[in-house]
């Protein structure tokens, strides 16, 4: 079949099956003349960035009820917007979403580049986030690979070698496929093809739009590819969290360096995290109690187990890290998800304060 005629089967399922999410706009209203806003689809696909359509849907939403424009989100507080990104996790993406939207409206009058060249150059868009901008937002021909293009790709073509490895192969025939044509619908249809049909369990063969050409099908492969170089298991860090907090009911924070995991984050002071725990002084002299419980988080590269300390301190109290913040001003909904775990299981000991 020509690759034209199969990028046109896809899209044709797709005209009748593409999900609806808040940021896109949908292939009856792209042919009713209707263009996504690059603002969305830049911040939709940084989100999407190594996190679930499920658990992107409420943040995309919210970010822009607050800040319904980028200069908008330019103009906020740095603080403010890591607040609203707790809890999506690789936090380095909302620094970088910050210094992104500034410099789209300090050097670009506030509109994106509409090349996957010009798109490159801003911070935090990598070659995977360029060219789905490029193409979702400008319907440009650009060649759009995630986990579920490679998926589609490695069934389609009945390819065996495992990822990583493999993706130069499979970017070499996404390109292949990817249509002049309707490519924003199309890089969607890929993906959505991926996500509900060519599942990475038990995918829905019978009803596939490409099950006539699919090589893995003929071959009876499909669900055990794309096949996977065994990843190195995670080492445990340990590491302790201090959870204070004084007499009026404010508690003892800190921003955490830009520099390094959970940079930019609100957090409680602590010690550095290591496979031994690491010397360290709490950020207060106090009767520090040990929880006795754990808080614990699985990171890109280790999983985390973070003891967790708590004192009552004095109104006189005088740390040498951290400062205090009000009881009315603290959001909990702020903290990133592990010091969120570690506050939950604090809480307890406080309430007495509140
Ligand atoms: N994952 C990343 N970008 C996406 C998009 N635009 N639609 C669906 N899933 C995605």
């Amino acid at each position: 079949m020509r690759e034209t005629a199969q990028a046109a089967d896809l899209l044709s399922w797709y005209d009748r099956h593409a999900r609806q999410m808040p940021w896109r706009t949908g292939p009856a209203e792209r042919a009713a003349g209707q263009r996504p806003d690059p603002y969305h689809v830049w911040l939709s696909e940084v989100m999407l960035q190594q996190t679930t359509v499920a658990a992107v849907r409420d943040y995309f939403t919210r970010f822009t009820t607050l800040w319904p424009t980028v200069g908008a989100l330019a103009a906020e507080e740095d603080a403010r917007v890591m607040g609203e990104w707790a809890g999506l996790g690789y936090y380095a993406r909302a620094r970088n979403l910050l210094k992104c939207a500034r410099v789209v409206v300090s050097d670009h009058g506030g509109q994106f580049p509409d090349t996957r060249e010009g798109l490159l150059k801003l911070p935090g868009v990598g070659p995977y986030t360029a060219a789905a901008i490029a193409s979702i937002a400008f319907d440009r021909p650009e060649v759009v690979v995630d986990g579920n293009v490679e998926r589609v790709m490695a069934r389609l073509h009945d390819i065996h070698t495992p990822l990583p490895a493999a993706k130069p192969e499979l970017t070499e025939r996404a390109a292949a496929l990817t249509p002049e044509e309707r490519p924003g619908d199309y890089a969607q249809a890929v993906m959505d093809l991926g996500a509900t049909i060519c599942t990475p369990r038990n995918p829905a063969c019978g009803i596939c739009p490409w099950r006539a050409p699919c090589a893995a099908r003929a071959a009876g492969t499909a669900p055990e590819l794309p096949k996977k170089t065994p990843k190195k298991p995670k080492p445990i860090r340990l590491g302790v969290a201090y959870v204070a907090r004084r007499e009026d009911g404010a508690w003892l924070l800190e921003t955490r360096p830009d520099k390094g995991l959970l940079g930019g984050m609100l957090g409680w002071p602590g010690s550095d995290w290591a496979e031994a725990l690491p010397a360290h002084t709490p950020p207060v002299a106090a009767d520090w109690q040990d929880l006795g419980e754990e808080a614990r988080h699985t990171f890109t590269h280790f999983h985390l187990c973070l003891a967790i300390r708590v004192a009552r301190l004095p109104m006189g109290a005088n740390p040498e890290r951290g400062a205090f913040l009000p009881a009315a001003t603290f959001r909990p909904s702020d903290l990133p998800t592990v010091m969120r775990k570690a506050f939950d299981l604090a809480r307890g000991q406080f309430v007495e304060l509140d």
